[in-house]
């Protein structure tokens, strides 16, 4: 027998048992079928932190970034043009409920799914955005985007 299930035989003996052994199961073990697989809001890419996207505004998938009001979606990142000198980047997960529905629409980001509102630092603007989004920092360097991940 491992230690895992020793560890659970070791709970069951404390009286705990379903949901209840679950949780105290899953967090004290670490386990990964304790983590729940959907999309990770905060980290819609799988990318690591300190990672960069560049995009090059002279190319054609990205040149409508040069113009206010416009935006694009890369890698799970929805990278706007909020204005003549300055960009926001969000996920594309909504955090109401996760859907992958977040886009740039008249000076702030929308969730369609159920209407949620962002400003362009990612804060909610209504009860549905209220968790607001993750943002990214986002860095024009000549005419190459910069986006940290
Ligand atoms: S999932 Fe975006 S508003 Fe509900």
């Amino acid at each position: 027998m491992n230690e895992k299930m020793n560890r659970v035989e070791f709970l069951k003996n404390l009286g705990l048992k379903g949901a209840a052994l679950f949780a105290v199961y899953c967090a004290s073990s670490g386990l990964s079928s304790c983590v729940n697989e959907s999309m990770d809001p905060t980290n819609p890419t799988g990318g690591t932190a300190g990672n960069q996207l560049s995009l090059d505004l002279t190319s054609a998938a990205y040149t409508k970034l040069n113009t206010v009001g416009n935006y694009v979606v890369v890698s799970g990142i929805v990278i706007a043009r909020v204005s003549a000198t300055a960009f926001a980047a969000v996920t594309q997960v909504c955090s109401h409920e996760g859907r992958r529905q977040v886009v740039f629409n008249a000076g702030e980001f929308y969730c369609a799914a159920h209407g949620a509102r962002f400003d362009t630092s990612g804060k909610g603007l209504n009860a549905t955005g209220s968790r607001g989004l993750k943002t990214y920092a986002t860095l024009l360097d000549g005419t190459t985007l910069k986006v940290t991940l």
